[in-house]
């Protein structure tokens, strides 16, 4: 008989290109996915530590599991990813009902992992690293999913050392995979109905930095543009000190390259970037900016910013500020510092309180949200070519896609659009996403 296995996935997108690789390894022995940890026989977390609000989810959620490892022990309870990494044994000791831990570069050992469990009833730790070779080899098959987008990993890690930055410790060094295997992948994807795709890595345009034989970032995302088939691409994340100017002319030049992207600005204050690690200033930023907008008119910028980091002065926030209103992101995801265990910073003296951190974090949070606004606004009553991805969640008889610019826009349609690009006039500007409706028959 089948056991059944409930899977929850936590942080960013490299996570979720690895939870679809736990799904495949588990239904490949016989376990298959249910949406609730009442029937299942196992239980798995795929966790993020980037903050520690994310690494305190992990223990809130895991605490759900309890009662029903009470009425029924023999439940395998799993935790994998970046927490799961960082932590080790210490999981094990925290957490008394906690069965197994794998780490980042473990998940291909899954099965094997579970099965010790079930059979040895035993409790186990799997979190070593592996040599580039292995983990060039690991690299999963991809399989079918209904979906019009799909990710598709450049390369892992990261070796930037950004002082606030738990990756580098978690998901080891970096790696770039062969250009043709990606390009492959790509193809393969598409012959299964993906029109878009994006290129990931924690440090995505820094592929192929390491080999000098291997295809520069720019020349990797014109071999995938050229893939038959395929109508979009984007890319995440980039590094600023990364973006060369060969990157930015992709911009003009390739036509299924979407007019978007997200570029991590972290601080607007020299002093603070230095501190950071960034390997750039806000005159480096603002340079490449005002050249992808010259390249690319239209193009929308996202960001992510660090409020509070160790030793931030009104001075230095105010320099965010600026910058933020200079460069005028469509969006910005905006963060409180939280020290990480292992970072340089971590150790840096702060004499900021919490109140004064928050204070400034309200503060640049209304002004992006007034900058936004504007942006979205501006796209009342515009036509845009919208890829439809799926039958609108509300359950209305909507169906919804994205624009360029990854903008959400729900519009009355048929199934039957899923997949193509369609244009939609913009009736309706909402916080989050916009209302639409079709323009011109298909
Ligand atoms: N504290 C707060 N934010 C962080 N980020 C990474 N590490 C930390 C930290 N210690 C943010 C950065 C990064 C995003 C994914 O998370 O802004 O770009
Ligand atoms: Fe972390 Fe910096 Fe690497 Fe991004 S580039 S993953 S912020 S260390």
């Amino acid at each position: 008989m089948k056991k059944a296995f409930y899977l929850e996935t936590f942080g960013c997108q490299m996570n979720v290109v690895d939870s679809e690789q736990i799904v495949d390894l588990l239904q490949q022995v016989d376990y298959v996915q249910v949406p609730s940890p009442d029937q299942a026989d196992l239980v798995l977390l795929n966790t993020c530590s980037v903050r520690d609000k994310a690494e305190r989810k992990v223990y809130g959620h895991l605490g759900r599991f309890k009662p029903i490892k009470d009425l029924r022990p023999e439940l395998i309870i799993a935790v994998g990813g970046c927490v799961a990494q960082q932590e080790g044994e210490r999981m094990l000791e925290k957490v008394p009902y906690l069965d197994l831990v794998f780490g980042t570069h473990n998940i291909h050992h899954l099965p094997q992992l579970v099965k010790q469990v079930e059979e040895q009833r035993k409790r186990g730790v799997e979190i070593d690293f592996l040599d580039r070779e292995t983990r060039l080899n690991l690299f999963p098959e991809r399989t079918q999913r209904d979906s019009v987008t799909r990710f598709v990993t450049v390369m892992q890690g990261c070796d930037n050392f950004c002082s606030y930055c738990i990756v580098p410790h978690v998901r080891g060094r970096e790696i770039s995979r062969p250009s043709r295997e990606v390009v492959t992948e790509v193809e393969g994807l598409v012959a299964q109905g993906a029109r878009e795709v994006t290129l990931l890595g924690q440090n995505v345009n820094s592929y192929g930095n390491r080999d000098d034989s291997e295809l520069s970032f720019a020349q990797l995302l014109e071999q995938v543009h050229d893939v038959d088939g395929l109508q979009r691409l984007r890319f995440a994340t980039s590094h600023p000190k990364d973006l060369t100017d060969e990157l930015i002319e992709c911009f003009g030049r390739l036509e299924k390259l979407c007019q978007h992207i997200h570029l991590p600005l972290q601080s607007g204050s020299d002093r603070i970037l230095k501190l950071m690690n960034r390997g750039y200033t806000s005159g480096d930023y603002l340079r490449k900016v005002e050249y992808l907008k010259k390249v690319c008119p239209q193009i929308h910028l996202t960001t992510d910013i660090i409020v509070g980091f160790p030793g931030e002065t009104e001075e230095d926030f105010q320099a965010t500020l600026d910058l933020v209103e200079q460069v005028s992101y469509a969006d910005a995801y905006t963060f409180l510092y939280s020290p990480r265990i292992e970072t340089a910073a971590a150790k840096m003296y702060d004499d900021q309180t919490g109140p004064q951190k928050q204070e400034r974090f309200d503060r640049l949070l209304k002004v992006q949200q007034r900058i936004s606004a504007d942006i979205w606004r501006a796209d009342a009553d515009r036509t845009l070519p919208v890829l439809v991805e799926g039958v609108s969640k509300q359950g209305n008889g909507q169906i919804f896609g994205r624009t360029e610019w990854n903008r959400i826009v729900n519009f009355a349609g048929t199934e039957d659009l899923i997949g193509s690009i369609v244009p939609v006039r913009i009736v309706k500007v909402h916080r989050n996403s916009h209302l639409g409706e079709i323009t011109a028959p298909q």
